[in-house]
């Protein structure tokens, strides 16, 4: 597995190793590379080891082994706040008592900068996040997506090299939150800062990232842009753990460079790629819902398609989720965009259907 950036690594984890003791491994030998004004985004379940990850990042806990450089600089025995780097947490933690304007000048007093330079940053923070308006309210006179903003803005005050945001947006509500997201990224990339988020919101992820780790139990499975994760999953786990998918379980039947041919209960995959693999070696074979098409007819190709009955539909409105039982009990998701009003074939419960689908729609997966 590859964690490395495009670009040579500004910040770089080594190996990193965070043992609490008594079994419990937060962080287990994880390296990363994330280069110069990256939005990097650590993704995994609860309980995973991200926070952990950010808090040895940001110096308030110490690796049990493995390095941490930024910029070239070993961070080992520097405390917080000779850290060129400003960590926001899940709660924001403003101070209540203090106005906007104060919140985000209290660190640049705490450096005792001098006056009339704490005011003229203080104005560009409130502008950057378009707070200039609420600057003398206190945070429970806030929105929650101001007091985000505010939080951002009191983060980004003393420029740090780099930024740790712990589930930036978890606070928030979903439409909020989405929009949120595009406006934080614009705010990041305007300042140009480096960026480490975590997140357990896939969509959240996808959305702000450049790069993306899927951590689970410790470990990084796997690195990448957000497409290149989406469509080509290294494992079972991270296909099944980013947005959904059907895994099928089968049987290598025929080998050749430019294609294989996959037995399963429900149907036979033609898959329009070489593989390495052996005869009758056993893979899964994974298909996102969305690459799957439905039909009253049977296709004309024997490959890549499996009949079944609709066991039941989801509207969600820009698309319907459909769960086909096939022969074997199998159940398939198939995920139809509703390009019109209403569907022509109009598909419903108990109908017998057809579900097909292309000879690159498959990621076939061996682990
Ligand atoms: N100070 C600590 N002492 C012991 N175990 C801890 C400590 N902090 C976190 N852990 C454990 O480490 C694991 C990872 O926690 P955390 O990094 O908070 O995960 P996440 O942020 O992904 O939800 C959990 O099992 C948690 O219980
Ligand atoms: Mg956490």
């Amino acid at each position: 597995m590859s964690g490395t950036a495009v670009n040579p690594a500004y910040l770089q984890l080594q190996h990193v190793v965070k043992d609490f003791g008594a079994g419990a491994v937060a962080v287990n030998d994880v390296s990363i590379d994330i280069a110069k004004g990256e939005i990097f985004a650590l993704l995994g379940s609860s309980g995973c080891g991200k926070t952990t990850l950010l808090r040895m990042l940001a110096g308030f806990e110490t690796p049990t082994s493995g390095r941490i450089i930024l910029n070239g600089q070993d961070l080992a025995g520097l405390p917080p706040y000779a850290r060129p780097i400003n960590m926001m947490f899940q709660s924001y933690a403003l101070f209540p008592h203090l106005s906007v304007w104060d919140n985000i000048a209290f660190g640049l007093r705490r450096e005792g900068q001098a006056k009339a330079e704490i005011a003229a940053r203080v104005e560009a923070m409130l502008k950057l996040v378009q707070l200039e308006k609420f600057a003398r309210r206190k945070p429970h006179q806030l929105s929650g997506g101001q007091q985000q903003r505010v939080a951002l803005a009191r983060s980004l005050a003393k420029k740090p090299q780099l930024l740790l945001l712990d589930e930036p947006l978890g606070a928030l509500d979903k439409k909020l939150r989405e929009e949120t997201q595009i406006e934080l990224v614009n705010i990041i990339e305007e300042v140009g800062v480096t960026c480490v988020m975590v997140t357990h919101d896939q969509e959240e992820a996808m959305t702000m990232a450049s790069r993306l780790a899927v951590m689970s139990e410790g470990r990084l499975l796997q690195v990448g842009p957000p497409a290149e994760i989406y469509e080509t999953p290294a494992t079972r786990f991270v296909a099944d753990f980013i947005g959904n998918v059907n895994l099928m379980e089968g049987r290598l039947s025929t080998i050749e460079p430019d294609h294989v041919i996959i037995d399963c209960a429900d149907c036979q995959h033609y898959v329009g790629h070489g593989i390495t693999g052996s005869q009758d070696m056993l893979v899964s074979v994974a298909i996102r819902p969305e690459k799957i098409h439905l039909s009253r007819h049977a296709p004309d190709e024997a490959f890549n398609c499996a009949r079944g009955v609709v066991q039941d539909l989801a509207y969600f409105g820009s698309y319907t989720v459909y769960r086909m039982k096939l022969a074997s009990g199998a159940m398939l998701k198939v995920s139809i965009s509703n390009t019109q009003r209403h569907r022509e074939d109009g598909l419903t419960w108990g109908d017998e259907a057809w579900a097909h689908w292309s000879r690159n729609a498959h990621v076939v997966l061996t682990q």
